[in-house]
């Protein structure tokens, strides 16, 4: 990343994370009672700042390792104006996600809340969490993502095509394409292409200003998308109305939500509905575009693996006449080889390298006080690299799951109350694109081969600009 666009974005989040802090101040005092335990080592930076300038001045991944190594597995920082705990081990993530998930609520800073929608899922616990979870995993149940397949596998050919006219695309770019238009499949099954068109458009300006500095100034990226988020409701409306007016009981994640209905008589609102359907499209589209643009990378870099995994699909794509006839489900579930590349794949780039919990309550961790309101972070990555689990970590060898990683170590899709339930859906649509690449195109990256991004998640330097051709 350019260092002027690092003190940049450190200029936006300190902002907008140093009034929330100053307006939290009062709250705060008293906050730490006479204490048994004491709090876990590490340093909290300077005053109000925090270690924040260092974490985006530096490659948080070797700002965290750093840490690790020097005060252990559970330290504490104050980064974008909040105390923080990190928890580095296998046990630690697992206490807060899974065993003691009740001491800790899901946080996010409001201004996301409001541009994804409050009534998404991933901002709650409890009952309504718990409804909405249900539905959300039968429409994406093994069962029903099967019946996915022929149109993924068009939506795969045709992104395709697009690419292989011989000029340089932006992987990353074109990648949420495919996983944006793949997200819809899971939400409405098949949804006309005048909606389709309006939903990508308006959700991109959206997507554009999720990471902006939030104010409601006229002109600026947060205003555009927040002003985009209303029209994304109107659409989301008239697909509702027009669903009741055919009467259409449709088995996808909208039918689930639209059908439902209690005891009580209680149903999801309108609301709640486009609010989930939002958070789903992004909790499905950067994840599973960055990490579809480190395989590629993944397997440019190693040209033998590359003809295994070719060699691999190419028995299915001969299987099925030369690809005249559909993939099936069995076949998806017979591709080895790659199934173990997505997996270290999602080891060896952990996109989402930690999530963030709040403590509802004052919490004893392995004698630490973890304060009440105080930020905790289990560390997916630290602990996806950790030599202990993972032999060689930075070593790219999928080879390493064709033994079943140590329990509670490898935890790409989270774990718990809130772990992914795209996580089906995620590999069975990387399974396909990767089957229609690797039997039809070749393709070489362009430019610097090395380097990350952050775009939030980590990205090859550039989205990893490469030519197709078939
Ligand atoms: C490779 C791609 C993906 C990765 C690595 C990924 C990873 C994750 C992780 C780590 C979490 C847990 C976050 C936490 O505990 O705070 C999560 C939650 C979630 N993911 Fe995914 N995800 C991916 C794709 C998808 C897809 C394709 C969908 C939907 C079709 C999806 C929908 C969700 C939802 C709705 C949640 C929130 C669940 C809850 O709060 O109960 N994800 N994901």
């Amino acid at each position: 990343m350019e260092i002027a666009s690092i003190l940049a974005n450190v200029c936006l989040f300190l902002c907008s994370f140093l009034s929330y802090h100053f307006l939290k101040k009062k709250k705060k005092k008293n906050r730490i009672p006479k204490q048994r335990a004491k709090l876990p080592p590490g340093s909290m930076g300077w005053p109000c700042v925090g270690e924040t300038l260092q974490l985006y001045t530096q490659d948080p991944n070797v700002f965290f390792a750093a840490k690790r190594k020097r005060y252990g597995e559970v330290f504490k920082s104050h980064i974008l104006g909040c105390p923080c705990v990190m928890l580095a081990s296998p046990e630690g993530a697992r206490f807060v996600l899974v065993t003691h998930a009740h001491l800790f609520k899901p946080t996010y800073p409001k201004s996301k809340e409001k541009m994804i929608g409050p009534s998404a899922l991933f901002f709650h616990q409890g009952d309504y969490h718990n409804l909405l979870r249900r539905l959300l995993q039968s429409s994406l149940s093994p069962g029903k993502i099967r019946k996915l397949i022929p149109s993924m596998e068009s939506v795969a050919i045709s992104a395709l095509e697009s690419w292989s006219s011989g000029h340089i695309i932006n992987t990353y770019h074109e990648m949420k394409k495919f996983s944006f238009d793949v997200g819809i499949l899971s939400i409405f099954g098949h949804l006309d292409s005048n909606h389709r068109q309006t939903l990508s458009d308006n959700y991109h300006i959206v997507d554009k200003g999720y990471n902006s500095f939030p104010t409601k100034l006229p002109g600026t990226a947060y205003y555009k998308a927040l002003l985009a988020r209303e029209r994304l409701n109107q659409i989301l409306s008239e697909i509702i109305c027009e669903r009741k007016e055919k009467r259409l009981q449709e088995e996808d994640f909208l039918g689930h939500l639209l059908n439902f209905k209690n005891e009580k008589g209680e149903i999801i609102t309108e609301d709640q509905i486009a609010d989930n359907i939002i958070g789903v499209l992004f909790a499905a589209q950067d994840t599973t575009a960055s990490v579809l643009t480190w395989i590629l990378k993944y397997l440019h870099d190693d040209q033998k693996l590359l003809e295994a995994v070719k060699a691999e699909h190419m028995e299915i794509y001969e299987a099925n006449e030369r690809g005249k006839k559909p993939l099936t489900w069995a076949q998806t579930r017979s591709m080895p080889l790659t199934y173990k590349v997505i997996l270290e794949s999602l080891r060896v780039a952990s996109i989402i390298s930690f999530t963030f919990r709040e403590a509802v309550v004052d919490v004893e961790y392995n004698g630490y006080l973890i304060p009440k309101g105080w930020k905790v972070l289990p560390m997916f990555r630290n602990i996806h690299h950790n030599p202990e689990f993972f032999p060689y970590p930075h070593i790219f060898d999928p080879s390493r799951f064709e033994v079943a990683p140590k329990p509670h170590t490898f935890m790409p899709f989270g774990n718990g109350v809130h772990a992914c339930p795209g996580n089906n859906v995620a590999k069975l649509e990387i399974l396909v694109l990767i089957h229609h690449i690797v039997t039809k195109f070749r393709w070489e990256v362009v430019g610097s081969q090395n380097g990350i991004q952050y775009d939030p998640f980590p990205v090859p330097q550039q989205g990893l600009p490469a030519r197709f051709w078939r």
